[in-house]
């Protein structure tokens, strides 16, 4: 009898590890989609983060995208911000408190200006990921062959100017490769990039205001992660809590049973 248990106890234990293994390589193939991208290593919970992202994106990225979800009220509550701390550094045109976050420019002069025009951003970090959009802040190259004069590697021809460029400074992409003269081609391969006019950020510094503002658009894409995460801790401190009462009282009734 004993030994039957414990055959099946062994059995509910491999069956248990296989199953988690399986779980977590499939999370694994779902994360690792493309090799290339830099993680952005954001935090939401980093609330002063958040607040230089909103106004990274109030004065860098909203001139051309809404952010049509997202309420200048509910940033204040959030990012733990008074309505005047609002009104004061994150809204410029005569919006009210209990507004979305528009763009002046209308959409038919948009198309006009870029061919394309520019999204909504309200939930760009849940359908690209957060890794996608710094990579892809972080990769504009010269290319004078394109319109705005710089290129993308991550989203190549873009229609988006290298808007960031007087912080990042300008960078030529530099390829590995060798050219194929019998078959008239050219093997090449990114191999990184190369600063050739200083921005006024360091590379460091500039890491980092595109961590914040992706920071703050992974932020706007789900409000409520903060809360969830906030109830998350507090969830888990009571289970121990409880735990500990359950382990004593269970030790106390069963004492004198032996
Ligand atoms: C001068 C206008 C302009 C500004 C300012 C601007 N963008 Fe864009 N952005 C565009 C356009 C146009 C597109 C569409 C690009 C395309 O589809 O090729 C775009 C596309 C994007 C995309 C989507 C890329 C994709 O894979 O589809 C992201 C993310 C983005 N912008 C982020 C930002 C952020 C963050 C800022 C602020 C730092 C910003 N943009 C500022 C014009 C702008």
């Amino acid at each position: 009898m004993k030994a039957m248990m414990k055959k099946t106890f062994h059995k509910l234990v491999v069956g248990l590890l296989a199953m988690t293994g399986l779980i977590w390589s499939a999370a694994g193939a779902a994360a690792g989609g493309n090799t290339a991208l830099q993680l952005a290593r954001n935090d939401v919970s980093n609330i002063a983060s958040l607040q230089r992202g909103a106004r990274n994106f109030v004065n860098y990225c909203s001139g051309c995208h809404s952010a049509k979800y997202v309420r200048y009220s509910r940033l204040a509550q959030d990012l733990a911000l008074s309505e005047k701390q609002v009104t004061d550094n994150l809204m410029f045109s005569g919006e009210r408190i209990h507004d979305t976050i528009t763009v002046s420019m209308r959409p038919e002069d948009a198309s006009h200006w870029f061919g394309t025009a520019p999204p909504d951003l309200s939930l760009i970090a849940r359908s690209r990921g957060t890794d996608y959009i710094y990579s892809f802040l972080k990769s504009f190259y010269l290319d004078p062959s394109r319109p705005t004069g710089t290129n993308n590697l991550i989203l190549p021809g873009t229609a988006m100017p290298h808007v960031l460029w007087e912080l990042q400074g300008l960078q030529r992409a530099v390829y590995d490769g060798e050219s194929d003269a019998e078959h008239n081609v050219v093997h090449k391969q990114f191999k990184e990039f190369e600063l050739a006019k200083q921005g006024s950020l360091s590379p460091q510094e500039y890491d980092q205001f595109v961590r914040d503002t992706v920071n703050f658009l992974d932020y706007i894409a789900e409000p409520m992660q903060l809360e969830r995460r906030n109830l998350g801790m507090r969830v888990l401190a009571f289970l121990i809590i409880f735990f500990l009462f359950a382990y004593f009282l269970k030790k106390e009734f069963w004492k004198d049973v032996k």
